[in-house]
């Protein structure tokens, strides 16, 4: 992995070596992916303030996160499916952030189970939930995140009904069979095929065995298609925030309004998110409505960020605007695409290579310590 120096490089090694269907699921944004592109926009918008004859000889990259010590304020955001991006995905992710002292957040869609990561990993993860029709269910996942270990609940709120992406629906990941197309294009990615074809993990994991009358791929596709729970509002989450006895994220605010009526019910913790430009097509990108919800909210709860982040660069821009901490989803799923888990281990490599490069160049010594004088207010090009 030493050939990639960039998280677009392996991008490019991803797309070459994962199936275009599960490629083009990661990729993609919902609609016009406006939003999607927008984070990465704004991201490259924002310019640094270069400082020079600071003594930056030693640099802390380490942060804090519901009170435990991290190495990096990074963590890796769930993203469903992993397991399809390359063999026992969610394991070799989850490994990953475990060596590098930083919070791996499964899935409620992953390919591998709760049960499945706790017993290889033996580390503490976060659980990421979706909120099911099915509350029994619902509940059911709660308890066997507890049962594992997890100690923080993140509940993602922005995706009560999916947001319609276009390639999933060309290639038929979602509703009807895979296309013929993508069947053969799966037949050209035959280290992929090996991989999988070895692992008993292929279905989604969370689900197999705990839903009645769920038993192949087609009828789980059903299944999750219509149990995102539309009724979904805060009363749930206050209830969820009762019930949970440890550390509540939530996932999803990208509005001060609800940021405050996170803070409200207690929420430990919010991520300023548009999923990834995956569901609200047309809304703003996270990162140029961080500034505000900081303001709003940022003593009362801990404000994490995704969306758009793909160098050390932009942890330190989204830092720089107020973000205890990021959270990435593409970059490392990129980098377990091209080469499983030392794909991971050399994702998280380039951010944290990138953050302290940029952190001594701009004469920061502290990743705790950024604030808003690390970039221009405005009007500068990079
Ligand atoms: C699910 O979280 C997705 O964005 O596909």
């Amino acid at each position: 992995m030493r050939e990639s120096l960039t998280i677009e490089d392996l991008r490019r090694r991803a797309q070459r070596r994962v199936p275009r269907m599960f490629y083009d699921y990661v990729e993609a944004g919902s609609w016009s992916e406006s939003t999607r592109d927008a984070n990465i926009a704004d991201l490259a918008d924002i310019v640094f303030r270069q400082r020079v004859a600071v003594d930056i000889s030693t640099r802390d990259l380490t942060a804090n996160m519901l009170g435990q010590e991290f190495s990096l304020p990074i963590g890796l955001a769930p993203v469903g499916l992993t397991g399809m991006q390359y063999p026992d995905g969610e394991i070799h992710s989850a490994q990953a952030a475990k060596a590098a002292g930083i919070p791996y957040v499964l899935s409620s869609m992953s390919v591998c189970s709760i049960e499945d990561v706790a017993s290889t990993v033996r580390s503490p993860f976060w659980f990421q939930l979706y909120v099911m029709r099915d509350r029994g269910f619902t509940e059911g996942l709660i308890s066997r995140a507890e049962a594992a270990g997890c100690k923080v609940l993140v509940l993602t709120l922005d995706l009560p009904i999916m947001g319609q992406r276009h390639a999933d629906i060309r290639n038929g990941l979602g509703s009807k069979g895979i296309s013929v197309r993508n069947l053969l294009n799966v037949a050209t990615k035959p280290q992929w095929l090996a991989g999988i074809l070895r692992t008993k993990r292929r279905s989604l994991g969370n689900l197999v065995g705990h839903v009645d009358g769920v038993d192949d791929a087609a009828s789980l596709r059903e299944w999750v298609g219509k149990q995102f729970d539309p009724s979904l509002d805060w009363d749930d989450v206050a209830a969820f925030r009762a019930r949970w006895p440890g550390k509540l994220v939530l996932k999803g605010i990208l509005d001060e309004d609800d940021a405050r009526q996170a803070a409200d019910i207690g929420a430990d913790a919010i991520i300023v998110s548009n999923h990834g430009g995956r569901q609200l097509d047309g809304a703003p990108s996270s990162i140029s409505v961080l500034p505000s919800i900081v303001a709003a909210v940022g003593n009362r709860v801990e404000v994490y960020v995704d969306g758009g982040i793909r160098s050390g660069q932009d942890v330190l821009k989204a830092l720089s605007l107020g973000a205890r901490a990021v959270f990435v989803g593409r970059a490392y799923t990129y980098g377990l695409g091209a080469g499983g888990r030392a794909g991971v281990d050399r994702a998280i490599e380039i951010l944290k290579n990138e953050l302290d490069q940029s952190m001594a160049l701009t004469g920061n010594l502290s990743a705790r310590r950024i604030d808003s004088k690390t970039i221009f207010a405005r009007g500068h090009r990079a």
